[in-house]
Parts: C-alpha cells; sequence; structure tokens
C-alpha cells in the first residue's frame, strides 16, 4: 500500500519513518516533507500543498491512507475534502478541529460538557478585557484566539503585562494578523480579534494524546514537551525545544483521571454535538499538587517534539493501527511500547523563535540506517537539501532523539548524539528532561 503524510515537521518525519516499517507498507510520500524525509529511500517527497490539488493526486497515485500532521491544513478542512471524494484519511474534519482552532469554540465546548479547564472569559471589547483584568488581578494568562503556532499566549505575571498583551492582541484590524494569528469569525459572521483571558493555573504540564475514530480512543504513550527556549524554563514560548516519553507525573491515578474527566467526555461531547472526533486527540494537562489534571488547551493533531520520542517508542504496526483508526475500529486496541524511554533534543535554527535565519549549512548528520531497532534517531523539521548539502530552512531544524534504559540514559545519548552536529546559530536546551531525572 501507498501512504501520504501531509507536513513538514520533525513529526512528519517521525510518522513517516513510523508508517514505513510496516511490511504492508510500499512507499510513503511525504507533502511537503523535509530535507531529512527527502535524504531517506523509503520516503518520497510530494512538492504539493495546495489541498484540493493533493487530493487530485492522491486519488491519481490510488494512495491507501493519508495522515495529516500539522493543524494548518486541519483547520482549512483538508480532512473533508479527501472523505469528499471518497480517500481514506485520519484527522478532524474541519469543524472538529476548532477544539484547536478556535480557543473560544473549545473553552465554551469545556464548559457545556464539564471537562475541567481554567475559567475565562471571551473578550473583543479592549476596554471590557482591560476592566476584567483589574478585577481578577495578576498572574493570569491572555490568549489570542486563533492559531499562532504556541506563540498567542501571555502567561502574565503581572497587571501590567496583561493589559499590554490585551493591547497587542486586539490592536489588529480584521485584515491584520498579530503574531500570525488566524482571526475566527464571530456569531455575526465577522472575523475579528478575540482574546480569551483565563485563570493562571499551577502544577505540571504533560501531553496527553490519544486516536478517535468518532467514538472509541486508543491511548498513545504519555510524554512532556519543554516549550520555553532556554533552560530552566525561561526565556520565550516556542513550538517545543524538547520532549520526552514517558512523563512520570502522568501516574496510572492521573492516566485513569485524565481518561475519565477529559478524554472520554470530550469524544462524547463532540459525538453529541454532532461533530464526531477522529484524528489524534491531544489534552495539554495541568497536573496539580493533588493530581488533578484540568485541560490548558486541546490539540486536534500529534505534539511536535511529541512525537519523535512517542514513535520512537512504538512497538505495533502503525499502519494497521491508522487501518482501524479510520475504520471505526480502535474498541479494545491497546498500543504497544517500548519500555524504555524516549527523550528528544531539538536544534533550532539561529533567531528562533522570533525570526529565525535560514541557509546555515548542517554537518555531521548521521548516516541513515533501515535498522527499525535503532536506538538514536536524526529527525529532521526545518531542513531542505541543495546538491550534497543540507541546508536550515525553518525554526525547529532537528530533534535528535534517544531510547535509553532510564530517561538519564536516553538523555545523554541524544546529547551525545546532537554534539557531533553543527550548524551556525544552533539553539539547544542542555536539560530536556530535567523533571524525570533525579540531580
Ligand atoms: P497553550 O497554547 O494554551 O497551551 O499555552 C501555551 C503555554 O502557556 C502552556 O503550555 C502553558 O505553559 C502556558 N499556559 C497556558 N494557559 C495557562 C494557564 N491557564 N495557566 C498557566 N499557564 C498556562
Ligand atoms: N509541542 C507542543 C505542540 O505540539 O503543540
Amino acid at each position: 500500500m501507498n501512504v501520504l503524510v501531509v507536513g513538514s515537521g520533525g513529526r512528519e518525519h517521525a510518522l513517516a519513518w513510523k508508517l514505513s516499517q510496516s511490511p504492508k507498507v510500499q512507499a510513503v510520500f511525504v507533502a511537503p516533507g523535509n530535507g531529512g524525509t527527502a535524504l531517506d529511500p523509503r520516503l518520497e517527497n510530494i512538492n504539493i500543498t495546495d489541498i484540493q490539488a493533493l487530493r487530485a493526486w492522491a486519488a491519481l497515485e490510488k494512495i491507501a491512507l493519508t495522515v495529516v500532521g500539522p493543524e494548518q491544513p486541519l483547520a482549512a478542512g483538508i480532512v473533508d475534502e479527501f472523505r469528499k471524494h471518497g480517500l481514506r484519511v485520519f484527522g478532524p474534519t474541519q469543524a472538529a478541529a476548532q477544539l484547536e482552532s478556535s480557543k473560544a469554540f473549545s473553552k465554551a465546548f469545556m464548559k457545556r460538557h464539564g471537562i475541567p479547564t481554567a475559567d475565562y472569559e471571551t473578550f473583543t471589547d479592549a476596554v471590557a478585557a482591560h476592566a476584567y483584568v483589574d478585577e481578577k488581578g495578576a498572574p493570569i494568562v491572555v490568549k489570542a484566539d486563533g492559531l499562532a503556532a504556541g506563540k498567542g499566549v501571555v502567561v502574565a505575571m503581572n497587571l501590567r503585562d496583561a493589559h499590554e498583551a490585551i493591547d497587542f492582541m486586539l490592536s489588529a484590524g480584521p485584515d491584520q494578523n498579530v503574531l500570525g494569528v488566524t482571526h475566527n469569525q464571530g456569531a455575526d459572521g465577522v472575523a475579528m480579534p478575540r482574546v480569551v483571558i483565563e485563570e493562571f493555573l499551577q502544577g505540571e504540564e504533560a501531553s496527553f494524546i490519544v486516536m478517535c475514530d468518532g467514538k472509541n480512543v486508543a491511548t498513545m504513550a504519555t510524554s512532556q514537551d519543554h516549550k520555553r527556549l532556554l533552560d530552566g524554563d525561561q526565556g520565550p514560548n516556542t513550538g517545543g525545544m524538547g520532549a520526552y516519553s514517558p512523563a512520570p507525573v502522568v501516574t496510572p491515578e492521573v492516566h485513569a483521571r485524565a481518561m475519565r474527566e477529559i478524554i472520554l467526555p470530550t469524544v462524547k461531547g463532540m459525538e453529541k454535538d454532532g461533530i464526531p472526533f477522529t484524528g489524534f486527540l491531544y489534552a495539554g494537562l495541568m497536573i496539580d499538587a493533588q493530581g488533578k489534571p484540568k485541560t490548558l488547551e486541546f490539540n486536534c493533531r500529534m505534539g511536535d517534539p511529541e512525537t519523535q520520542p512517542i514513535m520512537m517508542r512504538l512497538k505495533t504496526d502503525f499502519y494497521d493501527v491508522m487501518m482501524a483508526a479510520t475504520s471505526g475500529g480502535l474498541n479494545g486496541v491497546e498500543l504497544e511500547w517500548d519500555r524504555r524511554p524516549a527523550l528528544g533534543v531539538v536544534m533550532a535554527a539561529h533567531g528562533y523563535p522570533l525570526a529565525p535565519r535560514k541557509g546555515d549549512v548542517v554537518s555531521g548528520l548521521p548516516r541513515l540506517t533501515d535498522d527499525p531497532a535503532v536506538d538514536v534517531m536524526v529527525f529532521h523539521a526545518g531542513t531542505t537539501r541543495q546538491g550534497q548539502d543540507t541546508l536550515t530552512s525553518g525554526g525547529r531544524v532537528l530533534c535528535v532523539t534517544a531510547l535509553g534504559s532510564t530517561v538519564k540514559g536516553a538523555q545523554h545519548r541524544a546529547y551525545e548524539a546532537a554534539q557531533g552536529i553543527t550548524f551556525d546559530g544552533a539553539q539547544m536546551r542542555k536539560d530536556i528532561g530535567h523533571r524525570a531525572v533525579k540531580p
């Protein structure tokens, strides 16, 4: 069978790599892919990003299964388009993808279905928003409504920062994009800048990801991301600077609560609301000292970089799982995981996250192996091939991911491998996994 993975990040490289290991899969195409998927002889890049053109190509090539990595094509309706033409695709419809693409939608959904999350209000009017934060006090969290690649959130530790964030996020006119945020339409059909202001939650974060077929779920291994740019969780928010799996903060009790209080009510709620959820459902959890999980956000896709360590640990044939997930067959499906932890360290470009530089030559990349039992993998993200060279072409460039008998062991191997790879201005945190490694 031929399979298509949509996207160009480290997540898509890892998904394509895992799918290519299935004996049932002949070819894995990645659209548009990156320098790493171009290098791998089992993967082939397809330079099409337009959704309708990609659908036409997939039909022509008799693609048996399409897996969509990033949120943008999902929010743009790629799943609806593929399904309309009888193509098998794993991901949420445009309507269901609102769980991620609209914070206002997902917060209202959670309120309606009693799913634990921070208290909040939504505003289009700056005066009312300012009055609200004055009333609530700091710390408080201000979020732009719309897709902003993790950059539309300000955790304001004082009122001045909160007021500034409101002005910044609401200042853009209907046509402008602050932070690259796509404005959502309000009830009146007008796309307006909108902010969600919510209660500050304390605790430890974890990424809780499941696969849904509309009714049933299969859980992925747990993981933890590192969102801030710098060591010690300092500096600006990014898409994620490294991740490891499993996350010890998700104890069996926390896992059971997250399933019972968040995941299952969400899947049931979406079904009841007439927009059944298919695809990866990713709950960003904040787990308090008592082990109570609350939902920080939903994503309607796998996490990046969480996917990279998670895929390193997956033992089940991923193609089989995907076929079950796209035919309502996830009931009773349990995925098998390598008991060893995996940890991925992101190497980011000079200037990331604000203004990543492109065109730096990457050297020291290890040679590819097709051994599925490999315990160190360099997943590519913002890379491109030029002649014999690999050049940086985006913010997050590589995710060096390793298995180890302990988190510390995986951390050691990942950093050892990363040290051999260089490009000008490379940024890398030195403490990925710190919460799980005893000093
Ligand atoms: P989001 O994109 O909504 O997940 O927010 C990005 C990051 O901001 C999260 O991973 C948290 O670190 C932080 N954050 C978001 N909402 C809150 C909240 N209500 N309380 C504390 N931190 C938050
Ligand atoms: N790593 C966080 C995300 O994918 O949203």
